[in-house]
């Protein structure tokens, strides 16, 4: 049961059935290098720029959506981004 619900899961994401050890892994690990590198550039306070930074970084995570690593980056966003609308700007 829980195999089938897995299969279906990897099926909607339009990936083969790898989890841990995605093919795209250098792709994600050269793209997390450079979009953390635009968002420790960012002040730590323009959360508009951080909202974008970490918009790129989870899409990093786009090559391999099963990483362990993406819905915490996927946080990072909403936390980011939420603080843009509340300082007034959007
Ligand atoms: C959002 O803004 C609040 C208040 O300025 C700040 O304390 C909080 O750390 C910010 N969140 C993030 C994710 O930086």
């Amino acid at each position: 049961m829980k195999a089938i619900a897995v299969l279906a899961l990897c099926s909607l994401a339009g990936v083969s059935a790898q989890d841990s050890n995605c093919e795209a892994e250098y792709i994600v690990t050269r793209c997390l290098k450079t979009e953390t590198d635009k968002a420790t550039a960012c002040s730590s306070t323009d959360y508009d720029c951080l909202c974008a930074a970490y918009e790129a970084i989870a899409t990093c995570y786009n090559n391999c959506p099963n990483d362990d690593r993406a819905p915490a980056a996927r946080n990072q966003v909403t936390a980011y981004c939420r603080n843009v609308t509340e300082s007034g700007s959007r």
